[in-house]
């Protein structure tokens, strides 16, 4: 099943609980929780506090994707009844195998997230453990970028390796997805799918969510 992950990064926070109900509303299926921390990436965003402000308000899981160094250290802060996925860059964990572990042991689903410019094959050997691999479409740290094109060819890799090798982790895609994009980069395998600008930059949120999601 493909779902749909609206990034409330370019939401407007002063709104956030109204903006979340309007996207759980139009049939999103998670909300995508992108949080930076000025190292890792070059921008700020916020952290489990502004997540958990949500609880309560919305049934939607989180998808939270950790732009952050040392993410074994805060992963546990993101861990709520509605969090599903925890993802780390593989560029962040130097024990990345341990880093997975660590994500899993906190009875949450592990994902590990890749740079545009890194190889899949940096994954090899945990392949078997993840439980999703987000393939950055855009270089991490800004809503609203372009989509780099060639990152496609690595969803096309993944989605092979899947198949060949007869798992069932999710392939994330994630930057510069508008409505002109969003069925190729599904047809390449991706099985959810981020977007933060051309959700909740529409102006009327709902109305562009239900344009997604009629795949
Ligand atoms: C980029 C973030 C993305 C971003 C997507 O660093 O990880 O999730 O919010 O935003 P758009 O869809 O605007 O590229
Ligand atoms: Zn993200």
């Amino acid at each position: 099943m493909k779902r749909l992950a609206p990034s409330i990064l370019s939401a407007d926070f002063s709104r956030l609980g109204e903006q979340t109900a309007s996207i759980e509303r139009a049939g999103a299926h998670l909300i995508h929780v992108d949080v930076m921390d000025g190292h890792f990436v070059p921008n700020i965003s916020f952290g489990s506090a502004v997540m958990k402000s949500l609880l309560g308000k919305t049934e939607l899981p989180f998808d939270v994707h950790l732009m952050i160094e040392n993410p074994d250290k805060y992963a546990g802060d993101f861990v709520t009844p509605n969090t599903e996925f925890i993802t780390v860059h593989q560029e962040a964990c130097t024990h990345l195998h341990r880093s997975i572990q660590n994500i899993k042991s906190l009875g949450v689903k592990a994902g590990v997230a890749l740079n545009p410019a890194t190889h899949l094959g940096t994954l090899d050997y945990v392949i078997d453990d993840v439980d999703m691999i987000l393939v950055m479409s855009v270089n991490p740290g800004f809503g609203g970028q372009k989509f780099i094109p060639k990152t496609l060819e690595k969803v096309r890799e993944l989605a092979e390796i899947r198949a060949e090798e007869g798992l069932d982790f999710e392939i994330e895609i994630d930057g510069g997805i508008t409505l002109d994009n969003v069925k190729e980069v599904m047809d390449a395998g991706v099985s959810v799918v981020v977007a933060g600008s051309s959700v909740f930059g529409a102006s009327d949120i709902e109305a562009r969510v239900r344009e997604f999601v009629k795949w």
